[in-house]
C-alpha cells in the first residue's frame, strides 16, 4: 500500500468577526474550515473543488503551516506538524511549497527571474551554495520549458502562461516533496491552461511529486487528480477517486457541480440536465444547521437540519460522501426558484 505522506484530521479553522475599533469585541466566527481530514499519499494528486469562499485556500494555507489551525491535526510524514521544533519547520517549509493563483501579483515586479528563482536557495543555502546558483537557476527554467537566457528579464517581460512557469521553477527549487497548486491556471486562457497542467503532470513524474490541486471547476481537476475533494463551505461533502467522483457521484452538491459542466459531444448535449442551484453560499460566520448544504438541496428533508452528516461511506455507495440520502441518481432534478422539476435525463 502507498504510504501516506500528508495525514490531516479534523482540521478547523476559525476566523473571530469583531466589532469595534479600539475596544476590539468578538461577535463571531468564520468557519471557513471546519473538521476536514483526508490522506495524501506518496506521488498522487488529490483535487479540491469548491465554489469561492468554500475554504480551499485557508485549508492550503493551514496545510503548509502559514497559519496556525484552530484545531486539528496535520501529519507530514508521520510527524505532527504543529509545534515542531524550528529544524523540523525548516525542512518543513523545504518540502511542501506552493503555486498560487496570480501569476501576475505573485512575482515581486522590481526582481529578475534569475533572483525570483533563486530566492530559495538564500534562505536554504545548503541547497545550492553561491557559486552554483545561477547554474541551478538556469536548470530549472529549462526544466519548466523557459528559455535559459531570460535569467536577467523581469515578469512584466513574459506572458501569463510563461509568469505561472516561473512560479512553478521557484517552487520546484528546494526540489520538494508536495507542492499545493492553488488554482493555479484559472487565471490563465484555456489553451494555456492546458500547457501548464501538462508541465504539473510531466514534473510529477520527473520529480516523485505529490500535489494538491486547487481548483474552483471540477472539469479542470479531472485528468490530473488521482482523486477528488468536493468542499462546501468549510468541509469536504465528497471524496473519492476520479472515476467515483465523476462517475458514480452520490451528493447533491457534487452532481450540481458536474451537470454544469459542459458535456463535448453535442449530440448528448440533449440528455444532460442542469442542476441549477438557486440561492447563494451561506455566511461561513453563520452556516446552516445540520447539513450545510440544506438550503440549496432539492433532496433536503427534516433530518438535514438537525444532523450534520458524517462523511462516509453509505450503503449503495463505493466512496465517503456527507449526506444523509447519498445515491447514485439515475434521474436528476432541476431545482429553480424552489422548484423541483424532474427532467428526463441523463444518468450522472
Ligand atoms: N484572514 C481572514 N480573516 C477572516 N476571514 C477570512 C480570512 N481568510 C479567509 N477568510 C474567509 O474564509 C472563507 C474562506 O476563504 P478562502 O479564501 O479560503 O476561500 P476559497 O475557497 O479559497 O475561495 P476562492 O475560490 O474565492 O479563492 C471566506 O468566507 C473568507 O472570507
Ligand atoms: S444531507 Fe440532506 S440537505 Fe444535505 S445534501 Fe444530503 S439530502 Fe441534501
Ligand atoms: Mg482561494
Amino acid at each position: 500500500m502507498t504510504e501516506n505522506i500528508l495525514e490531516v484530521n479534523d482540521l478547523v479553522k476559525y476566523y473571530p468577526v469583531t466589532r469595534g475599533i479600539v475596544f476590539k469585541k468578538t461577535i463571531g466566527h468564520v468557519q471557513a474550515v471546519d473538521g476536514v481530514s483526508f490522506n495524501l499519499r506518496k506521488g498522487e494528486t488529490l483535487g479540491i473543488v469548491g465554489e469561492s469562499g468554500c475554504g480551499k485556500s485557508t485549508l492550503a494555507r493551514v496545510l503548509m503551516s502559514l497559519e496556525k489551525p484552530t484545531r486539528g491535526s496535520v501529519k507530514y510524514n508521520g510527524q505532527e506538524i504543529y509545534g515542531m521544533g524550528a529544524s523540523g519547520m525548516r525542512r518543513l517549509r523545504r518540502n511542501i511549497q506552493l503555486v498560487m493563483q496570480d501569476p501576475y501579483t505573485s512575482l515581486n515586479p522590481r526582481m529578475t527571474v534569475g533572483d525570483l528563482i533563486g530566492e530559495p536557495f538564500e534562505i536554504h543555502p545548503d541547497v545550492a551554495p553561491k557559486s552554483s546558483r545561477r547554474q541551478k537557476v538556469q536548470d530549472l527554467l529549462e526544466v519548466v520549458g523557459l528559455n535559459p537566457e531570460h535569467i536577467n528579464r523581469y515578469p512584466h517581460q513574459f506572458s501569463g502562461g510563461q509568469r505561472q512557469r516561473i512560479g512553478i521553477a521557484r517552487a520546484l527549487a528546494l526540489r520538494p516533496e508536495i507542492i499545493v497548486c492553488d488554482e493555479p491556471v484559472s487565471a490563465l486562457d484555456v489553451s494555456i491552461q492546458a500547457q501548464v497542467m501538462n508541465l504539473l503532470e510531466k514534473l510529477q513524474d520527473e520529480f516523485g511529486l505529490s500535489y494538491i490541486f486547487i481548483a474552483h471547476d471540477l472539469s479542470v481537476v479531472r485528468h490530473l487528480s488521482d482523486r477528488v475533494a468536493v468542499m462546501y463551505l468549510g468541509k469536504i461533502v465528497e471524496i473519492g477517486t476520479e472515476d467515483e467522483i465523476y462517475e458514480r457521484p452520490t451528493h447533491p452538491y457534487t452532481q450540481a457541480l458536474l451537470s454544469a459542466v459542459p458535456v463535448p459531444d453535442p449530440s448528448s448535449r440533449e440528455t444532460k440536465a442542469i442542476i441549477r442551484l438557486t440561492g447563494d453560499v451561506p455566511s461561513p460566520a453563520n452556516p446552516p444547521s445540520g447539513c450545510r448544504f440544506r438550503t440549496r438541496c432539492w433532496k433536503a428533508q427534516e433530518i438535514c437540519a438537525t444532523e450534520v452528516p458524517e462523511l462516509t461511506v453509505r450503503s449503495g455507495s463505493d466512496h465517503p460522501s456527507a449526506c444523509h440520502f447519498a445515491e447514485k441518481r439515475e434521474i436528476v432534478a432541476t431545482h429553480e426558484a424552489g422548484e423541483l422539476t424532474d427532467l428526463p435525463t441523463r444518468t450522472l
